[in-house]
């Protein structure tokens, strides 16, 4: 049979909407009088990048990065590489990381090792989702929107084999 996911709502659009202008209330705060350089993890976190930022009354720049994924599959190899990395440099800026989930925490603490390389001013991380259960590298997380139980999620961003990313609230996938 035809594996066919049913997604059902774990976090609704109004959910993700307050989550989203606390974090940017948080951001706005920590940041005054500075222009950070947003970094967003693709192809996961823009969703959440582009509604982030129209919250933040901030000078900010932005950046895109795109890391090795996991491909169909829904465990991660454990190998990151950079596939695409930022042209803005690095070095002395304030740089705020945006993802949109941190499972075993393994690609995002490859990224920020990658990136403490390049010697920024301050190197800080946003979260949408975090899913602590899995972790086997301990991320530090500086702004986090939702903890979400162990349980594959779609939605805003997140994908399943490229699909769901379209859809506006989050979803679990039931089998
Ligand atoms: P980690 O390296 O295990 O922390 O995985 C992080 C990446 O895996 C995220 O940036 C997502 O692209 C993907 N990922 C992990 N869990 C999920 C999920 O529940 N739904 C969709 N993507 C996920
Ligand atoms: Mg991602």
């Amino acid at each position: 049979m035809v594996f066919q996911p049913q997604p059902k709502i774990l976090i609704s659009r109004d959910e993700i909407a307050k989550a989203v202008d606390r974090l940017a209330r948080d951001i706005e705060r920590d940041y005054q009088g500075k222009q950070p350089l947003l970094i967003s993890v693709l192809k996961g976190s823009f969703v959440f990048m582009a509604d982030l930022i129209r919250q933040l009354d901030l000078p900010l720049e932005l950046e895109f990065i795109r890391l090795s994924s996991y491909g169909a599959a829904r465990e991660s190899s454990g190998k990151v590489r950079v596939v695409q990395g930022a042209k803005t440099p690095i070095k002395d800026r304030d740089i705020l990381v945006v993802e949109d989930i941190v499972d075993t925490g393994i690609t995002i603490s490859f990224l920020l090792d990658y990136l403490k390389k390049k010697k920024p001013a301050s190197l800080k991380l946003c979260v949408l989702t975090d899913k602590p259960s899995r972790r086997r590298v301990p991320v530090p997380i500086d702004y986090l929107g939702f903890t979400v139980p162990n349980k594959f999620i779609v939605g805003y961003g997140l994908d399943f084999d490229e699909r769901f990313r379209n859809l506006p609230h989050i979803y679990t996938l039931e089998d």
